[in-house]
């Protein structure tokens, strides 16, 4: 977070940076109205427009930015953004509001609103954060590999195996997801996302195991104990408060030490930390020889039928995000009149205009479509809308 003429740089991605350090950084700068008209949304939430064909949350002049002695992109956050951002969800349950949902509703919430970036079940790809990698009890133990050898895996590192507070992903979601309009969520809709993502991680609260029915409330989400909790510091608490403290700080596997010789003792690695027999990539004469990948691994990808391309599925995968709902400057699904005005330029003319992009959509809006496929997911859109 840079603080330049008293303005807080506003980017997609310190969104969630300001919701974590809001009241630090906010101290010196106060409300102002913003020169971009800005929707309020439900709970406070708010929507941008998308202005000189940037799509992003927020109006950057990438102009201005290029010239690093004028910099003066960003603006002041809005008093509604100030009020919209500033909420603390502690873990020790300050902040959290009472409400209450189960996996089952999260799924059609997540199906909705969330698959498109972050997969079936939070798997993740396309470039977006996974929530689940599966049973988090099981990844947890994951954390301490050193991936000494070049086949070896690497820790997991996903909400369920690595956050150490369940706190944070209410906070998170709340406050920062989804991506497109933050602060949209109702605390039941939270709920019922949490609960969903709990039970995608195979997570049990109180030795009972979070299932499409669970219902989780206030009172069941601070019973949460996540696996990794005392990944980033010792448990101090209790009795044995300071011999956990010396029994963590005495083993240097805890904070990343490793042993590769076993006559050594455990000792934090800076230099050389790979056995020496480990396998390395040798390039000769501009080719690869004797390749064995260090740090990913071969995977099998499921077999996929092709059953045809579907363009329903290819307008929710790629295009919903933009066009299903008012506020994103996009014409909207069903709305007749919008669409009426696209069509009166002729098909060919919005056939083109999208593969090319214009004004706030991206070329072919940013998916990987073939020209074909894309113009029958305009055509469906055009079916939908008439
Ligand atoms: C348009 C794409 C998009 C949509 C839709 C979206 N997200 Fe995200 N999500 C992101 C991106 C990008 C990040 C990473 C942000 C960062 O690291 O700054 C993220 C991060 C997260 C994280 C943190 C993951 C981690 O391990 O760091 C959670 C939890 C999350 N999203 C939940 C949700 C939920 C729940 C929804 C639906 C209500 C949702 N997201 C919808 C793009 C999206
Ligand atoms: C990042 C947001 C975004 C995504 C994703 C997106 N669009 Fe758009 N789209 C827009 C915006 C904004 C406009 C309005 C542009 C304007 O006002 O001229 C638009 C306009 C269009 C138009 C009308 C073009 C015209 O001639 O006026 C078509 C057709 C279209 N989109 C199709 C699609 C399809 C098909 C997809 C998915 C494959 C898609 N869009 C994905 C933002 C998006």
């Amino acid at each position: 977070m840079f603080k330049i003429n008293k303005k807080i740089v506003v980017s997609v991605s310190t969104v969630a940076v300001l919701s974590l350090g809001l009241s630090a950084c906010m101290e010196n700068v106060s409300p102002t109205k913003s020169p971009v008209q800005t929707k309020k949304g439900i709970d406070g939430g708010l929507s941008y427009p998308v202005i000189n064909g940037k799509t992003s949350l927020y109006d950057v002049n990438e102009q201005v930015a290029k010239d690093a002695k004028k910099i003066h992109y960003g603006r002041v956050p809005t008093a509604a953004e100030y009020a919209a951002w500033n909420t603390d969800i502690m873990p020790d349950g300050t902040g959290l509001p009472e409400g209450e949902g189960t996996a089952d509703e999260g799924s059609d919430i997540y199906d909705a609103k969330c698959v498109m970036c972050h997969g079936d079940f939070g798997s993740g790809g396309g470039g977006y954060p996974a929530l689940s990698k599966g049973n988090a009890y099981e990844l947890q133990k994951t954390l301490t590999n050193q991936r000494l050898k070049p086949d070896e895996d690497g820790p997991v590192r996903v909400f369920g195996s690595y956050w150490p507070q369940a706190s944070t992903l209410w906070w998170y979601i709340k406050d920062a997801m989804p991506h497109p309009f933050t602060g949209s969520l109702t605390d039941n809709q939270v709920y019922s996302l949490v609960a969903f993502i709990l039970n995608a991680n195979e997570m049990k609260i109180d030795g009972v195991e979070v299932d499409d029915d669970y219902i989780l409330n206030r009172a069941s989400f601070l019973k949460i104990k996540m696996p990794n909790r005392y990944g980033f510091e010792p448990d101090i608490y209790g009795p044995k408060g300071p011999e956990n403290v010396r029994k963590y700080y005495a083993d240097p596997h805890n904070f990343g030490g490793q042993t590769y010789n076993v006559k050594k003792p455990a000792s934090r690695c800076m230099t050389n930390c790979q056995e020496p027999t480990a396998k390395v990539v040798y390039i000769q004469n501009g080719g690869i020889s004797d390749f064995h990948p260090p740090l990913s691994q071969v995977r099998s990808l499921p077999k996929v039928k092709n059953t045809g391309f579907n363009a329903e599925k290819a307008y929710t995968a790629n295009c919903a995000m933009c066009h299903g709902a008012e506020g994103m400057g996009a014409p909207v699904l069903g709305n007749k009149a919008e669409w009426a005005a696209i069509i009166s330029k002729g098909k060919s003319k919005a056939y083109s205009n999208g593969i090319h992009g214009i004004n706030g959509m991206p070329p072919k809006g940013g998916s990987d479509l073939s020209d074909n496929d894309f113009e029958s997911v305009v055509d469906y859109m055009i079916s939908k809308s008439k």
